[in-house]
């Protein structure tokens, strides 16, 4: 979380002040409570910061005429104190020299903040960040270089950061450093540099980029880089590579159309990434089922959507014949699995490859007990796929909405892929049937297309779920991993109270809140649980509940005990029904947006979220 974006150029005409506020716009998803900039103006820094989003803060264009020759700018996500102007970024030092953008955690900022004021430094903010500045003047004071100055503050900072340091005295360069918080380079060779903790702030810029590792320390020229190893004190080679990707994801138009929001831009990608993710070459899904096979225990860790998408990926891979797999949120790994046992593979789930709890968690296993790692990631190149021994890309491409929403859909489609691909190899399946669901999973792509083409029910039924407060989501077998999705899409992007149970655990205390008019959302598709979903139904409505399902095309039962229905076209065999979650957690995904629509929200940045949670 939190965006950050530094530029230090040759180039005669630029506006620096221009340029980085419109990478960091390109960041926002990041974080977006406050904003600002720092540049280095003839012997003094520039800063300009406030509380806000980046288009109103800049609204007379006061970013973008900050004077200056190069420096750094940051978009918030606010951790320690609040999201007012005097804890955004950047922060400075006593002498107003130093200017820092930070994101990550310092743990023990306490204890350093209490020695410094021993020391007799002036603090501004209630931030962990300010530390560093302070850190920093005071090695310089003692005679180290900006770099070396840096490298002793690091040293001394536990937790996470990745972190930008101008010097209005060191006009020549800028210093960046990486701890478990990320931190790209790009590069303009022999003109211009750019520092950012995601490759979309300089991509229409250049695409050569340089990823900077854990304890590592690099100076930023124009169109030069220099890394250092933070412990070992030694240069490291640097190894440029081509960004393959482009920015058309930043547009709202897909095929033509012109989309209100990215995330009904992004839901209609749905049906092409599946497409995509079902074609990938069976041969790239060997290693991880190897890997799930030959492991003595198999975990499978993530969070929020994410995890839901776990959820369903480890009821599949068993189902097709894997072993039993043990889900765990990341952020409770560690404490849950403090001895990793012997011969354990860990299945890390993430979109953005960059959430600092999963990361956690792998490494734990990873140092704590040689567990083998094989992560589904959707961005290419992120810290998780460093820590990872196998890496499964997924094809949802570049998720700008800060909800996910095509990234779960191909994220569940792999992991059934990774079922279907053991029973496949480990004979668990014949081969009739493996073909019978592969094809059956295929055609989710086309179901959803439909779900987007008749669009009518969805949004009338947004209409009537618009006035709720609270609404329950109940489900069982697969389909809870839908019902959890569906509940947390709707109070991230409609600030609704959602929970989600599994049906049969309704009766065991929740249904006290049943009364005359309370909405219930069913997820009901015509599996092995139908016949105990209708009861659940019956236990609802027997006490007042008003009662949506999510029921296949087909679906008579059901439906005449629901108040309302959406129906998902589904053909009428085991195969289509045992591979139609993404069909009917994609058509809560909708709804979800349309409630949102309908209260005038903004579905793309809902409020104290962002895309990357790099904090834990
Ligand atoms: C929900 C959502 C979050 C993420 C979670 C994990 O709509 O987007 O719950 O799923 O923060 O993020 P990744 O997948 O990037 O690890």
């Amino acid at each position: 979380m939190c965006g950050i974006f530094g530029i230090i150029s040759t180039k005669p005409d630029l506006v620096v002040g221009r340029q980085i506020r419109e990478g960091l716009e390109r960041l926002e998803y990041r974080g977006y409570d406050s904003a600002g900039i720092a540049l280095v103006n003839n012997g003094k820094i520039e800063l300009r910061k406030k509380s806000g989003r980046i288009a109103v803060i800049n609204k007379h264009g006061w970013f973008d005429s900050t004077p200056g020759q190069f420096g750094v700018g940051h978009t918030r996500w606010a951790t320690h104190g609040k999201p007012i102007q005097f804890n955004a970024h950047p922060h400075m030092d006593c002498t107003e020299k130093i200017a820092i953008v930070h994101n990550g955690i310092v743990e023990n900022y306490q204890d350093l903040k209490k020695e410094l004021l021993l020391r007799g430094h002036k603090f501004k903010s209630d931030t962990d960040t300010e530390i560093f500045p302070h850190l920093i003047e005071e090695f310089i004071a003692k005679g180290f270089s900006l770099k070396d100055a840096v490298i002793e503050t690091v040293k001394k900072c536990h937790g996470a950061y990745g972190v930008v340091v101008i010097h209005a005295d060191t006009p020549e360069y800028m210093v960046v450093a990486r701890k478990e918080s990320p931190l790209v380079i790009g590069i303009i060779p022999g003109e211009t540099t750019y520092c950012a903790s995601d490759i979309p702030a300089f991509l229409p810029l250049t695409r050569e980029a340089i990823i900077l590792d854990d304890d590592e320390v690099a100076i930023l020229k124009p169109g030069e880089v220099e890394i250092f190893r933070v412990y070992e004190g030694t240069q490291k080679e640097i190894s440029p590579f081509e960004v393959s990707y482009t920015m058309d994801a930043a547009q709202k138009t897909l095929d033509g159309v012109q989309f209100p929001w990215y995330m009904i831009k992004e839901l209609h990608e749905v049906p092409q990434k599946i497409k995509e993710q079902v074609q990938i070459p069976q041969t790239d899904l060997d290693e991880f089922c190897k890997g799930i096979m030959e492991s003595d225990h198999v975990f499978i860790t993530a969070a929020g959507s994410s995890y839901y998408a776990a959820l369903a990926g480890k009821f599949q891979i068993t189902k097709f014949g894997g072993p039993y797999i043990e889900a765990i949120l990341c952020s409770e790994f560690i404490d849950l699995v403090p001895n990793i046992p012997k011969n354990s593979l860990i299945i890390a789930v993430s979109q953005s490859g960059e959430t600092a709890d999963t990361i956690e968690a792998v490494r734990h296993a990873r140092d704590k007990g040689d567990a083998k790692i094989c992560s589904i990631v959707n961005q290419i190149g992120s810290s998780l796929t460093r820590y990872s021994d196998q890496v499964l890309v997924t094809t949802a491409g570049p998720e700008i909405a800060v909800a996910s929403q095509k990234a779960f859909c191909t994220q569940v489609t792999a992991l059934t892929l990774i079922g279907l691909r053991i029973a496949e190899l480990y004979h668990t399946l014949p081969p009739m049937e493996i073909k019978a669901y592969r094809e059956s999973l295929a055609n989710t792509s086309s179901i959803t297309k439909q779900i987007l083409l008749k669009q009518g029910i969805i949004k009338e039924l947004a209409s009537k779920l618009t006035e709720y407060n609270n609404i329950y989501f109940l489900a069982r077998g697969i389909s809870y991993a839908a019902a959890l999705e569906g509940a947390l899409k709707l109070k991230e992007v409609a600030y609704i109270h959602t929970e989600s149970y599994a049906a049969g655990e309704s009766k065991h205390g929740p249904i006290a809140l049943i009364e005359e008019g309370f909405p219930v959302i069913f997820v009901a598709p015509p599996d092995q649980t139908y016949s105990r979903i209708v009861g659940n139904i019956m236990e609802m409505k027997s006490r007042g509940a008003i009662v949506y399902s999510v029921v296949s095309d087909e679906d008579e039962n059901v439906t005449s005990i629901s108040d309302y229905v959406i129906r998902i076209p589904i053909r009428k065999n085991k195969y289509a029904v045992e591979t139609s979650i993404v069909p009917f957690a994609f058509s809560l995904q909708l709804l979800a947006y349309y409630i949102s629509i309908k209260k005038g929200l903004d579905p793309d940045k809902p409020r104290n979220l962002a895309k990357s949670v790099t904090v834990k």
